[in-house]
């Protein structure tokens, strides 16, 4: 069954994404003609969707959850570290991905959004693929013990360059770092103002992705883009 998006803050397709940044990265025609041909979702996506919207709260969007799903599925991927999952968006996808027996581990500072996850997954089949755990980022992933198929980066941006070293040093060969917002709206293609330590941040990122021995390293400008580097 086919189906256009439910509208939401950027071209049907809700995201974390600045305030200042272009409206969005793909023209909004091409946006709108993409959500048509998706199908039908799951209803707690829609659920969450309405839930972040109604907070102003900054998810990773539609199309690049799908995205993050159907990488991780290219690879075999089954076992997922997340760094920032807020209250399990971006996990969904992963957790659908995984398959059963599948692992989506997930870090979040703040208790409510672990609180709010409880409550929105409830009952939820894919519920038990999913142990997001509370603490700095990088603490929990420290205190998890283990390689990974996927590392995703979802974190404050200064946080990013850190992340990168970090992240990769725990990967399977063949495994992905994948990190949401290096596009930040349009932001890092242009100069960045001084006191504007985020999108500084995201171009430090982006840079030493690219520079990055141990990765096959490219972004793909979907949502607020997305940074994808296999590990050799
Ligand atoms: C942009 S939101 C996205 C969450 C999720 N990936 C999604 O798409 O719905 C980022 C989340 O990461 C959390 N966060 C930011 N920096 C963090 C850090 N250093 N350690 C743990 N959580 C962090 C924030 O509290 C927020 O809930």
């Amino acid at each position: 069954m086919l189906r256009a998006r439910p509208s939401g803050r950027h071209n049907g397709d809700p995201m974390s994404h600045p305030s200042d940044g272009f409206t969005g990265i793909v023209h909004p025609e091409v946006q709108a003609y993409l959500g048509t041909l998706v199908s039908e979702e799951d209803p707690l996506v829609a659920r969450m969707e309405t839930y972040a919207a109604e907070r102003g709260f900054p998810l990773i969007g539609r199309q690049s959850g799908q995205w993050l799903a159907q990488l991780t599925i290219m690879i075999g991927g089954r076992r997922v570290f997340e760094l920032g999952s807020g209250w399990g968006y971006s996990a969904f996808f992963f957790a659908r991905a995984v398959g059963p027996g599948g692992q989506v581990i997930g870090s979040e500072k703040d208790a409510w959004e672990i609180e709010a996850y409880q409550r929105l997954f409830a009952e939820h089949p894919l519920a038990p693929r999913i142990d997001i755990r509370q603490g700095g980022a990088f603490e929990v992933l420290a205190a998890t013990e283990g390689d990974f198929d996927v590392v995703f980066c979802d974190i404050d941006k200064q946080g990013y360059p850190r992340a990168l070293e970090e992240g990769v040093a725990r990967l399977r060969p063949g495994g992905l770092f994948v990190a949401d917002n290096v596009l930040w709206g349009g932001k890092t293609a242009r100069p960045a103002a001084p006191d504007d330590a985020s999108t500084r941040a995201l171009q430090a990122f982006n840079e030493s992705f690219f520079a990055h021995p141990g990765l096959d390293a490219l972004i793909l400008p979907v949502g607020d883009g997305l940074a994808v580097g296999r590990k050799r």
